[in-house]
């Protein structure tokens, strides 16, 4: 039955280019599920966008001595410009400072505060006498008030790991200027969390989501408090309130609204401003958000609280995919520290369904995984080359050789033949139950399986013995139909983690309409139309030791890792 999915990927701050180890846990896997979902023919709407607002922002601008506008427009068009090149089928890529997600922003504010789940309250926070301005955590630093660390963090303390409120540090002083810090008071406005304990444990006790995302949810869960969901800035959606001039929402508070006020302009953009309600407000639409780890609580209790609490019945989350983290060669990818890929360099040397694949292979799903160059070489060529590349390759030759790249109806067919597409097809269906299940590394090996059943079929029927003679011709011909109908179930199967390839693969098999338009149900007819194939073509290039060692002693030599 066709269903309705809202998919959505973590709105990516804008403070920062895009890297691998932020494609592998958020991006990449939602990309995949929602072109798989299409095949099968669901009607899919995948959004995402910028994170524009909040410290992260502020921080990094101030650093580069620009103002959070410039610097969120610089790094908002790099990053959809990267997911372009890296073939994202977002139907939109938003960013939260587009004026129509202010509405839906305060709204949910003023219907919380209305429903009195928002409350006032004056507290004590770090003043910059120098600079006349309150300082969020992130730009402070001090004594630790519990090990006497210097220059501790605003929020923790790394040499004992104690964690705190950025007025605990003993003197407290701003990371930017070195000037001391006062403690003075300020009003900001707090959600009532702990007044949602009931009614999100009985939600989330009916959904069966993955153990990382239960585990945590059920202990934070236990312990849930008012928190500040404003801040003393200029930087974010203003509060809907008078006299709160220097004061806006919090950057957690507005962020996931984006998701909402992102299909709202893809509603806007499409000329057809009420179709975003199609999905928002369907009870039967299936709302997912990939995400990775960190961002459990923010998707699992405290959004869901805040939809719980205004008066729009927005669907809530049905399904939380949290990956875990990948790191590069050993460490954590950092741009700061030089540790880092770039993309677009990356992207002139090799080709992007190398890397689909490479991280999709590699998926964090269950616990923190690792880039290595060494091991990316040994997938493209062992897995890409060898397997997928070398079946296509050597069917296609052969085919032309002596089929005249045409496809022959099937005769004499013998067990081999039967049992190797009966296999072919019941891959494809472990395949699409896979990938429906989030489980993308499980998909991948899936499909290499395919190729290599492919391949030894291909060495099992020797279709090279029986072109020789002219009585086992029939033979050799039933055997390249069959292969060719193995690669037509890899060209769709390929689709949602290769795209680029698969379709490649699906017009050199000779098919003139659209993949998706094809879809899984197009494998349902049994033969293939006796139809021309086009001239082979090489799908991926082997790795060379060369390539490979360049781009890593790249990586070592502009590394302030030491
Ligand atoms: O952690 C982050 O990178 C945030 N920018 C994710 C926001 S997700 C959503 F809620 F918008
Ligand atoms: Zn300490």
């Amino acid at each position: 039955m066709k269903k309705k999915y809202l998919v959505t990927s973590a709105l990516l701050y804008s403070n920062g280019t895009l890297h691998f180890g932020h494609l592998a846990g958020a991006y990449l896997p939602a990309d995949c599920f929602s072109r798989a979902m299409r095949l099968e023919k669901h009607d899919v709407l995948y959004i995402s966008g910028s994170d524009e607002y909040g410290v992260a922002i502020t921080l990094s601008a101030e650093k580069a001595k620009k103002t959070p506008k410039e610097h969120s427009d610089l790094f908002h068009k790099e990053n959809k410009e990267l997911f372009e090149k890296l073939n994202f089928s977002f139907d939109h890529y938003s960013r939260t400072t587009w004026e129509g997600h202010i509405k839906p922003t305060q709204t949910f504010f003023s219907e919380l505060l209305e429903n009195g789940y928002i409350e006032e309250k004056v507290t004590e926070q770090l003043f910059s006498e120098e600079d006349q301005r309150f300082l969020a955590d992130r730009y402070v630093e001090g004594i630790c008030p519990k090990c006497g660390a210097k220059e501790a963090r605003g929020d923790e303390c790394i040499v004992c790991g104690a964690s705190y409120e950025a007025t605990d540090l003993i003197s407290p002083k701003s990371k930017l200027t070195g000037s001391d810090l006062v403690k003075k008071p300020t009003t900001n406005w707090f959600m009532r969390f702990d007044l949602f304990k009931e009614k999100l444990t009985s939600w989330l006790s009916k959904k069966d989501w993955k153990p990382n995302v239960v585990n945590f949810v059920q202990s934070y869960i236990e312990d849930l408090k008012p928190r500040a969901i404003t801040r003393d800035s200029d930087w974010g959606v203003k509060i809907p309130l008078e006299n709160t001039e220097g004061k806006v929402l919090y950057v957690w508070f507005d962020a996931p609204i984006g998701y909402i006020s992102a299909t709202q302009e893809w509603a806007k953009l499409n000329k057809d401003p009420t179709a975003w309600e199609r999905y928002w407000l369907d009870p039967e639409t299936r709302l997912v958000n990939f995400i990775g780890k960190d961002n459990i609580p923010f998707h699992a209790i405290f959004f869901p609280a805040m939809c719980m609490g205004q008066n729009t019945p927005y669907k809530l989350v049905d399904d939380i995919p949290a990956n875990e983290f990948l790191n590069l060669e050993g460490k954590q990818f950092s741009k700061s520290a030089g540790w880092t890929i770039d993309i677009h360099q990356f992207l002139k040397d090799f080709d992007v369904d190398q890397i689909r694949y490479y991280l999709a292979a590699n998926a964090p799903e269950t616990s923190d995984a690792e880039f290595s160059w060494k091991e990316f070489q040994t997938k493209c060529n062992t897995e890409l080359v060898g397997k997928f590349g070398n079946l296509v390759n050597r069917t296609f030759v052969f085919s032309k050789k002596h089929c005249d790249l045409t496809v022959s109806s099937p005769s004499e067919e013998e067990d081999v033949d039967r049992n190797f597409i009966k296999d072919i097809k019941q891959l494809t269906e472990d395949y699409r139950k896979a990938v429906s299940q989030y489980r993308l590394r499980k998909a991948v090996q899936i499909f290499m399986e395919m190729c290599q059943i492919g391949n030894v079929y291909f060495d099992h029927k020797k279709p090279w013995v029986d072109a020789k003679e002219l009585s086992s011709v029939p033979r050799m011909k039933t055997t390249i139909y069959h292969l060719l109908d193995c690669l037509r179930h890899l060209s769709i199967v390929a689709y949602p983690v290769m795209p680029k390839t698969a379709e490649k693969l699906f017009n050199m098999l000779g098919f003139k309409e659209d993949l998706l338009t094809y879809g899984f149900e197009g494998l349902n007819s049994e033969l293939l139309p006796l139809q021309k194939l086009l001239a082979p073509e090489i799908l991926f290039k082997k790795l060379e030791d060369d390539l490979i060692e360049k781009h890593h002693q790249e990586l070592l030599s502009g590394s302030k890792i030491s």
